[in-house]
């Protein structure tokens, strides 16, 4: 399937799902923050093994970090943003309501995310340090790029 096909399929899915009604405000704000400083914790473990060589590096470990950070960028996030879970209707939040104003900025972000996410873990499975380091950065370029548009400070 294609991966822009697959997205909006996702954003749709966001909007009819009845998984958001049964999911609470709360929850789904404390699950997406979880499953991003997970990604997190995964990001740090390759950058320190590939990128900076603090930890030595273990192709598996790498290649376990990567599958992680692809498992959360596929798991379906969408639906733990509902207009509720805002920063300016919800509490302990830093999603901008500007998230439900640019559908397409959403799903241009949500989309590169998957797709770098996705060839981290080809490349991790490879095991190419220098492939998997420059990946890493365009994966980080990702976050980023959500993080400066719908993150607030
Ligand atoms: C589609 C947009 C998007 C992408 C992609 C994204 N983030 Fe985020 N991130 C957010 C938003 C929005 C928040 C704030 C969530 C909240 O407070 O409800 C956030 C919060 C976080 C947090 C703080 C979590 C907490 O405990 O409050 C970390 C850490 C983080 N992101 C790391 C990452 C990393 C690392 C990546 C890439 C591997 C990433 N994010 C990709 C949108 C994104």
């Amino acid at each position: 399937m294609n991966i822009r096909f697959l997205a909006t399929g996702l954003l749709a899915a966001a909007i009819s799902s009845p998984a958001v009604a049964q999911m609470s405000v709360e929850d789904q704000i404390e699950t997406r923050q979880s499953a991003y400083q997970f990604a997190a914790w995964n990001m740090g473990k390759i950058k320190a093994q590939a990128v900076e060589g603090s930890v030595q590096f273990d192709q598996k470990q790498v290649a376990a970090a990567a599958n992680a950070i692809a498992a959360v960028a596929n798991s379906g996030m969408s639906v733990l943003y509902s207009r509720d879970s805002a920063n300016d209707r919800a509490e302990n939040t830093r999603l901008k309501p500007e998230f439900f104003e640019e559908p397409m900025k959403v799903q241009e972000v949500a989309v590169n995310f998957v797709r770098e996410a996705n060839t981290l873990q080809e490349l991790a499975a490879g095991g190419d340090k220098a492939a998997i380091a420059r990946q890493f950065a365009k994966v980080g370029e990702t976050c980023k790029a959500c993080h400066d548009n719908f993150r607030a400070e």
